[in-house]
């Protein structure tokens, strides 16, 4: 097999160059790092099912109008996509208090938002992403009010979908981390969802018992981390064919 060319690591995903111009592999790990504690570990075939559950997602994302950076999965560790040229902010929305919302304004955790609440954090490791207003992203130039514009009315409607849907399978989303990049497609630019959405960068409870499937499970030492990943594919239908026994899938080949 042909060599790719790395193009960048992160924590939890590698970007390879694509088989054609404009396009990237992204690659799913079953590293797991949490920033602000510096915990690391490995959570055995998440990569596999974050491939899964993210392309799920923004399918359906995609058939409701959402445009993503999404073309296909590859395979089980991979998906073939567009490079964008990301927006350096996560877009945190948040419809129930949990985590960081919790801590820094002293809400209890559960404690349902009296609307969904949007939060803006500048991706700079460097400085831990730290929460910023919209007056920073446009006087810093992160982006223009009409990117802030699209990624609101984008976010919301994200927020609405994804809520119903997990609603259906007896989920709540509590909340959520999305970034955006922009695609140049002739003479247009368009804001797109990209990176991915999975049990990573949502929080998810059972509806009935509160019970998490989501990242919290290993932030918070709560243990059945991949029992929690599984549950989320089991119930959205799409657990890979051959059972969670065959979640480590093909290694990594460069
Ligand atoms: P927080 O409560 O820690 O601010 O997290 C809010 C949501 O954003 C939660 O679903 C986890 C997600 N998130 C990420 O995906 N990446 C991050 O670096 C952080 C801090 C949060």
């Amino acid at each position: 097999m042909a060599r790719r060319r790395q193009l960048y690591e992160g924590k939890a995903k590698i970007l390879f160059e694509g088989p054609e111009p404009g396009t990237l592999v992204q690659y799913f790990k079953d590293d797991a790092y949490v920033f602000d504690t510096q915990k690391k570990g490995i959570i055995t075939g998440k990569g596999v099912l974050n491939n899964r559950i993210s392309e799920h997602l923004m399918n359906r994302l995609m058939e409701i109008g959402v445009p993503t950076h999404l073309i296909r999965r590859l395979n089980m560790r991979e998906q073939l996509i567009r490079e964008v040229e990301i927006i350096p902010l996560e877009v945190v929305v948040r419809n129930v208090a949990a985590g960081s919302l919790s801590t820094r304004l002293g809400i209890a955790e559960g404690t349902r938002l009296p609307r969904s609440i949007i939060e803006y954090y500048y991706k700079n490791p460097g400085l831990q992403n730290p929460l910023v207003s919209e007056e920073h992203i446009t006087a810093f130039g992160w982006a223009t009010t009409q990117d802030i514009d699209d990624i609101v009315a984008l976010t919301l409607r994200i927020n609405d979908f994804l809520s119903g849907l997990f609603l259906g399978v007896g989920i709540t989303l509590v909340d959520f981390k999305v970034e955006f990049g922009r695609l140049y497609e002739n003479e247009d630019l368009r804001v797109v969802l990209a990176d991915e959405i999975s049990p990573d960068n949502c929080r998810l409870w059972d509806s009935k018992t509160g019970e998490k499937m989501d990242k919290d499970r290993f932030r918070r030492d709560l243990g059945k981390v991949e029992e929690g990943y599984q549950e989320v594919a089991r119930r959205l239908g799409i657990l890979p064919e051959a059972g969670i026994r065959d979640l480590r899938g093909p290694e990594l080949m460069q």
